[in-house]
């Protein structure tokens, strides 16, 4: 199995990330607002996202099953979309995010569904989860136009800066989709 193979959605193209995408990542997460509900922090020093990248561009070669997409509009970087696999229990779990000025027009829904119809067809995988921060329903929405079903709820599973976030969980099984 390709890691990190090229997949195509309707109107997107996802496939590796190369040096070349290292401005532009600096760009989208030096957003505020992108970086609001996510583990990470705006404005970082522009070597910290060159590293980024570069450890991800590195572990496409070295790891097994290695899942990290750079998510394309006319071939512009606009977001990022990590599936991280689990072959003991058959499942996989999703995290993602895309510029601000790409918000708002079904782009992260399209990348979701196909993500989820890889991880079934291609993968053989069983089970497809993700959460998000309580305060950001978007995400939510996006997981439930996806397929997915909400499952639970985890108090203050997460903890920014001090500040415990609670965690809404998702979950699309195969067979739901038969
Ligand atoms: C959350 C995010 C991924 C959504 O991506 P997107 O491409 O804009 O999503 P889509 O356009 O496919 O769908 C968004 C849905 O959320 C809805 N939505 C937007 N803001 C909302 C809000 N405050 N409350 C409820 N729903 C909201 C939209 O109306 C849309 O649903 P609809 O089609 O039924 O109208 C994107 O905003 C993002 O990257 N945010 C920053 C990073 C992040 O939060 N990542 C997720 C971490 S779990």
């Amino acid at each position: 199995m390709e890691n990190t193979p090229l997949l195509l959605t309707p109107h997107l193209t996802m496939d590796r990330f190369t040096m070349d995408d290292v401005a532009d990542t600096a760009k989208w997460l030096s957003d505020p607002e992108v970086c609001r509900n996510l583990l990470l922090h705006p404005n970082q020093p522009y070597e910290e996202y060159e590293g980024m990248i570069r450890r991800i561009v590195e572990k496409y070669d070295t790891e097994e099953d290695y899942f990290q997409w750079c998510i394309r509009e006319d071939g512009k970087p606009i977001g990022r979309f990590s599936l991280t696999v689990n072959r003991r229990h058959s499942g996989g779990e999703v995290a993602y995010y895309i510029a601000k000025q790409a918000w708002g027009k079904g782009y992260m829904t399209e990348v979701l569904t196909r993500v989820i119809r890889f991880c079934f067809e291609e993968l053989g995988l069983n089970r497809v989860e993700a959460d998000h921060f309580a305060e950001n329903p978007a995400s939510g929405r996006v997981m439930e136009k996806s397929g997915m079903k909400r499952e639970g709820y985890a108090r203050q599973k997460y903890c920014k800066d001090g500040v415990f976030h609670d965690a809404v969980l998702y979950a699309v099984l195969k067979e739901d989709l038969q």
